[in-house]
């Protein structure tokens, strides 16, 4: 029989693996991690990187698999779907991996300046409406933040099926005058990371959850990767 969202929520309460901070610590504060995910965490020096928007965690387990010296956390608000994320991780004795149940926004009190490599960013909600540019994950409110949290010359890496959020953030990508690492508006046609040997070939083969469903709808899938140091406050 599946779980119940409630029986998630207390077995995500006793994992080793996660993380959840009460609201006002994210909002407010600093949760008690900042700073010391490295130290305190994997207790390790290894680089990390953040996926923002993790879902289930597909990436974030994907990648640790692929790099055993790398740190990965993944950060959602929804704990259904962190528990799918920290259950595999646990399942697969991955010691490299942590989720992190908060909102994005937070992201400044729950990380040090400079404490994450790298940031993925997977399938976020485009947020199309007009009123809800404030919503969207690549807006330049989003990238301040990121920017405070990420390793000088650390990127910030992007999948979407949408052509709107795809556009949207190549526009604030050409505002800022921000450095674009690469970018590809159809990768399994025009990269094809499947036949690829690259390491960007292998870490774009791997599928969320949400993208193997565009991917069944027939959806092109976008990714674009940037530096955000030469963003201005
Ligand atoms: C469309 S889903 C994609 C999930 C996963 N990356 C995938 O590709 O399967 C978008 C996710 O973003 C999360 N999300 C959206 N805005 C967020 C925010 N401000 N803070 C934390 N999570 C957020 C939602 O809870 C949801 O799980």
């Amino acid at each position: 029989m599946s779980k119940g969202k409630l029986e998630k929520f207390a077995m995500l309460a006793d994992y080793a693996n996660c993380v959840e901070p009460s609201m006002d610590e994210a909002r407010l504060g600093s949760i008690p991690l900042k700073g010391k995910w490295h130290k305190d965490f994997f207790k390790n020096d290894n680089p990390l990187t953040v996926e923002l928007a993790c879902g289930g965690g597909e990436y974030t387990v994907g990648m640790a698999e692929m790099y055993p010296d790398r740190n990965f956390i993944g950060i959602d608000i929804k704990g259904n779907r962190i528990w799918k994320g920290a259950t595999k991780a646990i399942e697969k004795d991955l010691t490299n991996v942590g989720f992190l149940r908060t909102r994005i926004d937070f992201i400044i009190n729950c990380f040090a300046e400079g404490e994450v490599d790298e940031l993925w960013i997977t399938f976020p909600d485009p947020q199309p409406n007009k009123n809800r540019r404030r919503k969207r994950l690549t807006n330049k409110l989003f990238l301040g933040r990121y920017k405070q949290v990420l390793k000088p010359g650390g990127k910030l890496r992007l999948k979407t099926d949408s052509d709107f959020f795809y556009e949207f953030t190549r526009e604030v990508i050409k505002e800022e005058g921000l450095e674009l690492s690469f970018e590809c508006d159809d990768i399994y046609v025009k990269y094809t990371p499947e036949n690829s040997e690259t390491k960007l070939g292998k870490e774009l083969a791997l599928k969320t959850f949400y993208e193997k469903m565009w991917l069944e709808e027939g959806k092109t899938i976008k990714y674009i990767e940037y530096f955000l140091d030469k963003l201005t406050s």
